[in-house]
C-alpha cells in the first residue's frame, strides 16, 4: 500500500470513509502530508478545530501501521493535521522502486479498466500535418500513461481514407490518365490543389468530380483502383513519420471500414426520432432542452444522400462499443481544437442512441496551434512545409548540442527527444511557436537537458563501477536537507504513482514533464553540495543516483523519449 493510503485509512479508521483530503502542504516545512479531516468534522461535531485536530492524533499515533511510515504528527494553523515519514521509509521505498525497473513511477489507479486511445489519424492523399505530427507525439504519451496506471490500452488510427476529395483526384487522375502508382502524397495533394483552383472559373468540374465520387461509391473498379493506390502510396510515408516517431498502431480503422454500417445507423435514428429531416431532405440531429438549442444541429446525411464525417464518427463508436478488442471503459480522442464542437456533438448524439454509450465516458484531448516562423501551417495554402524539417532534420539541429558529433543514432535521439518534450511541456491545448533554440535549450526545461542529466547520473555509477539495481539500501540513515529534498521528490512524488495519476487523470502529459524537471533540478542541488564517491554516505547517496536516472528515464520513456549514454 502506498504512504497516502495508508495515511487515509488510518483516519478512516476513526471517522469511516469521508470526504477529507490528504494532499502535500504547500511548505515543505510543513512537512510531507496535511489533511483537512479535522477541520471538515469539527463543523459536524461542534467543535474547536484544533482541539479536535489533537485528539484525533492522538488516536492515530496509536495505530501502529501508520506508526511505522510516519516520523511525527502535529497540528498547524486553524487545525490542519500534518505527517512527516520516516527517513528509513524513504530509503527503503528507494531500493524498491530500483527493483521495480521501468515500472518504479507506476500506478494502479486504472486497473480493471479499458483505455481506447485514438490518436495521429492523418488523411490519405494529403500530407501529414503539424497538427497530426501534435496528435501523435501527445497521443502516444496518452498511451504509454494509461499503461502505466494499470489500464489495458489499446490504440487506433482513425485515417481518414474517405470523403469528397476523392472524387477531385480521381477525377484529375482520370482526365490526365495519371500512373497513379508512381505518384507520392504531395503530387496527390497538389492535383487536389490544383483542381479546387480550377473549380473556380470552370464550374462543370465539380460535377466531374461528384459523379467519380459516386462512382467510387458504387463500387467503380477504375475509381477503387486510383483510391486505393492512393492509401497504399500514403501509408508507405506515413511510415516512414511513424517510425522516426517510434510510433505503432494496434488498430488502423480508416473512415471507410464503416460504410457498411451506416445506413442502418441512419435508420435508427430516423426511427427512434433521435434523427429529424431538415432543409431539403438533409437528415440532421437537433440538440435541444426544455425547447432550447444548446448546441447546433449536426447533419447525419447530406440532401444528396451521402454521408458525413459526423455519421462516420457515430458508427466508428458503435464499433467501438461492439468488437471485443476495443470496447472500453474510457475513450480518448487527440484531435486538434477546432473539432471540440464535432466531438462534443458527437459524444452528445451516441447518448441519444445508444444505452450502452452512456456507461462508458469519451474525451476529446484537443491540441492547438503550433507555428513555425510566425506562420500558421496550412495544407490548402500549400504552406505546409515545415514538418519534414522538423522531424527529418532533428538530428542534424541536434549536432549542435551533441558534443558527440560523429555519432549519428546520438544526435537523432537528442533532436526527436527535443521535439517531443518541447511538444509535452505545455498543456496540449496551448498554442506556439516552434523554436529550435528552446527545444534544444541545455538549460532550460527540454528534453535534451533532461537527457544529459540522465547520462551524468550514469557517469557516476560508472565511476564506482556499479550498475543501476545494484546499488546497496542503506538503512537508519539520517538524511540531510538535500538529500531528504531529492528522497522526498522522488518516493513521495513519483514512486507512490503520483506524478503518473495525476498526469493521467488529467490527460496532461505536462505534468510528466514538469515534475521530471523539478527532479533534475532536486538532483542538480543535491549533487553539486555533495561528494557521493568515497565518503560515508556513499551508499545512500549512490542510491539517490541511481533512483535519480532510473526515473528520468522511465519518465521520458512514458513521453516516448529515449536516453542516451553519452552526450
Ligand atoms: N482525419 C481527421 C483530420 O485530419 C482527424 C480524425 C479525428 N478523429 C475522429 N474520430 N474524427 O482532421
Amino acid at each position: 500500500m502506498n504512504i497516502k493510503e495508508i495515511i487515509k485509512k488510518s483516519i478512516e479508521e476513526i471517522f469511516g470513509p469521508r470526504d477529507f483530503s490528504v494532499e502535500h502542504p504547500g511548505d515543505e516545512r510543513m512537512g510531507d502530508y496535511a489533511s483537512n479531516v479535522a477541520l471538515l468534522m469539527a463543523k459536524q461535531l461542534e467543535k474547536a478545530p484544533r482541539e479536535l485536530a489533537t485528539d484525533i492524533i492522538a488516536k492515530l499515533e496509536k495505530d501502529e501501521r501508520l506508526m511505522e511510515v510516519v516520523e511525527k504528527i502535529e497540528v498547524a494553523g486553524p487545525g490542519f493535521i500534518n505527517f512527516w515519514i520516516k527517513d528509513e521509509v524513504l530509503t527503503e521505498r528507494l531500493s524498491e522502486m530500483l527493483k521495480n525497473d521501468g515500472h518504479c513511477l507506476d500506478s494502479d489507479f486504472m486497473s480493471g479498466k479499458k483505455v481506447l486511445v485514438e490518436y495521429s489519424s492523418p488523411n490519405i492523399a494529403k500530407r501529414f500535418s503539424v497538427g497530426h505530427l501534435r496528435s501523435t507525439i501527445i497521443g502516444q504519451a496518452l498511451f504509454n500513461l494509461y499503461k502505466h496506471s494499470g489500464a489495458e490500452v489499446t490504440n487506433d488510427n482513425h485515417l481518414g481514407d474517405w470523403g469528397t476529395q476523392f472524387g477531385m483526384i480521381i477525377a484529375a487522375a482520370e482526365e490526365k490518365n495519371f500512373d497513379v502508382s508512381k505518384m507520392t502524397v504531395t503530387d496527390f495533394e497538389n492535383l487536389y490543389i490544383e483542381f479546387n483552383k480550377r473549380i473556380e472559373t470552370t464550374p462543370e468540374l465539380k460535377d466531374k468530380a461528384r459523379d467519380a465520387f459516386a462512382r467510387l461509391e458504387s463500387g467503380d473498379e477504375n475509381a477503387k483502383k486510383i483510391w486505393r493506390e492512393c492509401i497504399e502510396i500514403s501509408m508507405k510515408e506515413f511510415a516512414q513519420i511513424y517510425h522516426k516517431l517510434g510510433v505503432s498502431f494496434e488498430h488502423e480503422y480508416g473512415e471507410s471500414v464503416y460504410l457498411k454500417t451506416m445506413p442502418g445507423i441512419i435508420e435508427e435514428a430516423m426511427e427512434i426520432d433521435v434523427a429529424t429531416e431538415g432543409e431539403r431532405g438533409a437528415l440532421i440531429i437537433k440538440f435541444e432542452k426544455d425547447g432550447k438549442e444548446y448546441l447546433p444541429p449536426a447533419m447525419l446525411q447530406k440532401s444528396d444522400g451521402t454521408t458525413t464525417y459526423f455519421t462516420r464518427d457515430l458508427a466508428t463508436i458503435r464499433k467501438r462499443l461492439d468488437d471485443v478488442e476495443l470496447r472500453s471503459d474510457l475513450y480518448v480522442y487527440e484531435v486538434g481544437s477546432e473539432q471540440t464542437l464535432h466531438f462534443r456533438q458527437v459524444f452528445e448524439a451516441v447518448k441519444f442512441l445508444w444505452e450502452d454509450a452512456k456507461t462508458v465516458e469519451f474525451k476529446h484531448v484537443a491540441h492547438g496551434l503550433m507555428t513555425f516562423g510566425g506562420e500558421k501551417m496550412s495544407t490548402r495554402k500549400g504552406t505546409n512545409i515545415k514538418l519534414e524539417d522538423l522531424i527529418f532534420r532533428a538530428g542534424e539541429e541536434a549536432k549542435k548540442v551533441a558534443k558527440e558529433k560523429n555519432i549519428e543514432v546520438i544526435s537523432e535521439k537528442i533532436g526527436m527527444g527535443a521535439i517531443k518534450y518541447n511538444e509535452l511541456r505545455r498543456s496540449p491545448e496551448s498554442n506556439y511557436e516552434f523554436k529550435w533554440e528552446e527545444a534544444l535549450s541545455m538549460e532550460g526545461n527540454s528534453g535534451p537537458y533532461l537527457q544529459y542529466v540522465y547520462v551524468r547520473t550514469k557517469g557516476i555509477l560508472e565511476k564506482v563501477g556499479v550498475k543501476i539495481g545494484e546499488v546497496k539500501n542503506s538503512r537508519n540513515q539520517k538524511l540531510n536537507d538535500d538529500e531528504s529534498r531529492l528522497a522526498r521528490w522522488l518516493v513521495l512524488r513519483i514512486g507512490e504513482g503520483e506524478m503518473v495519476e495525476n498526469a493521467a487523470k488529467n490527460f496532461a502529459p505536462h505534468l510528466i514533464c514538469q515534475t521530471l524537471f523539478e527532479l533534475a533540478q532536486k538532483f542538480n542541488g543535491f549533487y553539486d553540495r555533495s561528494r557521493v564517491i568515497g565518503v560515508p554516505e556513499e551508499n545512500l547517496r549512490l542510491l539517490l543516483v541511481a533512483v535519480t536516472g532510473l526515473v528520468i528515464k522511465s519518465g521520458l520513456e512514458i513521453l516516448g523519449i529515449e536516453v542516451v549514454e553519452k552526450m
